[in-house]
């Protein structure tokens, strides 16, 4: 056997906020940022001051140097202008400080809060660190590697104690999601991402688990779902999670995530340059799996209903077929133009079910489309909503979890695009124009006047060039927003 499926790894570094003097923390390094305004030399800390004057330390964002005091190791960040110092700075500044501590073999590092400290940025440095940290090598033999970082500490004049804990625990979370992503599709089946939710279930009282198989699928009237399904030998999985938060009201969030395990097209096969890429076509489902789990771990007050589409997307005799026409579980027809657009077929019967199960609001998650990326790039994630204020508050969580979607808009003419020949509607446009819109508007059938986002993370799941993820693999985006958006409605919940 490679590698234990679906096991949830632990990420054993331990996060701690102090405001003791550095000399008692008993770290080995110590980082302390610079901003352009300290160049002079002033900062009241000696060694900091000697290297700023010798010119070793400077202002410049991201530049680094390192001196020793005290039994210990001093790394000078670079910080650049105080006033363009935030969470996203923070998190690129803590990881070219985390890179140059792991050369050094630091065990415990401690950052000083750059003042004033700001529980963002505290996050911020938090984040960087744990995501720059991240490895993912467990089908490589074990390298006789330098230690790794063991305790991180985050020093202030405050107690940030509590900010540190929740960070720790959403990054973990978000490593969490970056595993299942880059796990491949043979050591994560739909069956293996199912077992993975029902392991959750059994660590926390607050969660509850159901799955259903393919046989299931279809005959609960799921045929959009099971038509993905049906030309694999591994067995589709639908898997429901309710979370419900210690005192929480009677109100749900849904939660929707495309669970492809690996997505071949299919009979409309992809071509194979990239197509091992799709092994990520998961990350959706990661996403909502994970932000549940912190959830509960931060056992924040709310109902959270999860659904997460598992299936793999194969050619063969038992395959869909382009032309084949396959009835939603809400009765809509759908011609299947295009086998590989399989996203939509899932996550249209997932939306209806969310929708029978009854929730107030949702929010999809899926890597829906190529064409997402070309609009955006890496940067943001596609958002696109049926309810003005509800795509407000994705955005909103998206700005202050750093993990950004911009608005595309639906349109009743791209309604039109999506409307079928011989069906109700076809899963594959006619136009080869806006498709990330147009796979929008198939899913937008199926949720009714329910306030809807959705967010197409194509672009944005795996591969992005940021100093915090290295080298290429998941990203685990969503997990922070999902994360960041529960928690906005439960503290609007509880004002209200
Ligand atoms: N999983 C893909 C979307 C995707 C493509 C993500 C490339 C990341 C990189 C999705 O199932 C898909 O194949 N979408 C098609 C839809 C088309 C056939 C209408 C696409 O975007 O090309
Ligand atoms: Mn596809
Ligand atoms: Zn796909």
């Amino acid at each position: 056997m490679v590698a234990a499926s679906g096991n949830r790894s632990l990420w054993p570094m331990e996060v701690a906020a102090t405001t003791e003097a550095l000399s008692a923390t008993g770290a080995d390094t110590i980082a302390v940022g610079l901003f352009e305004d300290q160049a002079t030399g002033q900062t009241g800390h000696g060694v900091v001051d000697a290297l700023v004057r010798r010119g070793e330390a400077r202002p410049k964002f991201g530049h680094l140097a390192v001196a020793h005091e005290q039994g210990h190791r001093l790394i000078v960040v670079g910080l650049g202008e105080r006033g363009d110092f935030g969470p996203e700075r923070a998190r690129r500044a803590a990881a070219v400080a985390h890179r140059r501590a792991a050369e050094l073999s630091t065990r415990t590092l401690c950052w000083v809060v750059p003042p004033p400290g700001r529980p963002e940025v505290v996050t911020g440095l938090i984040e960087g660190t744990l995501l720059h940290a991240y490895r993912f090598d467990r089908y490589k033999p074990a390298a006789e590697d330098r230690p790794a970082l063991e305790r991180l500490l985050i020093a202030g004049t405050e107690d940030f104690s509590a900010q540190a804990q929740e960070a720790a625990i959403v990054t973990t979370a978000q490593n969490r999601a970056r595993d299942l992503g880059n796990t491949p599709g043979n050591d994560l089946p739909p069956v293996a991402l199912s077992a993975y939710a029902r392991e959750l279930a059994a660590e926390h009282e607050t969660i509850s688990v159901t799955t259903f198989d393919g046989n299931e699928i279809r005959a609960m009237g799921m045929g959009a779902f099971a038509a993905v399904a049906q030309g694999s030998a591994e067995s589709a999985q639908l898997i429901q999670i309710e979370y419900e938060g210690p005192g929480a009201g009677a109100s749900r969030l849904a939660y929707v995530g495309k669970g492809i395990t690996f997505d071949s097209g299919g009979i409309s096969l992809k071509p194979p340059a990239t197509m091992h890429e799709m092994k990520f076509d998961m990350l959706g489902g990661a996403a909502v799996i994970e932000a549940i789990a912190a959830l509960a771990e931060l056992g924040v007050p709310i109902r959270v209903l999860g659904l997460v589409g598992a299936a793999e997307n194969m050619p063969s005799g038992t395959a869909v077929k382009p032309g084949d026409i396959v009835r939603a579980l809400d009765g809509t027809t759908i011609e299947v133009n295009n086998t590989d657009a399989e996203g939509r077929l899932v996550l249209a019967d997932c939306l209806s079910y969310a929708r029978q199960l009854g929730c107030d609001e949702i929010v999809d998650i899926a890597t829906l489309t190529g064409a997402v990326g070309i609009a955006l790039g890496s940067l943001y994630a596609g958002v696109m909503a049926n309810n003005g204020d509800w795509a407000h508050r994705v955005e909103e969580a998206g700005m202050r979890s750093g993990e950004l979607v911009w608005r595309l808009p639906l349109h009743a003419d791209y309604a039109e695009m999506v409307k079928g020949r011989y069906a109700q509607l076809t899963n594959r446009a006619e136009r080869r124009e806006a498709m990330a819109i147009t796979a929008a508007e198939l899913l937008h059938h199926f949720v009714g006047d329910v306030p809807w986002a959705h967010i197409d993370i194509a672009s944005t799941a795996w591969d992005v060039p940021r100093p915090y993820f290295v080298g290429k693999g998941a990203t685990g985006f969503g997990v922070r927003l999902l994360v960041e958006l529960a928690r906005a409605r439960a503290m609007a919940a509880s004002a209200g």
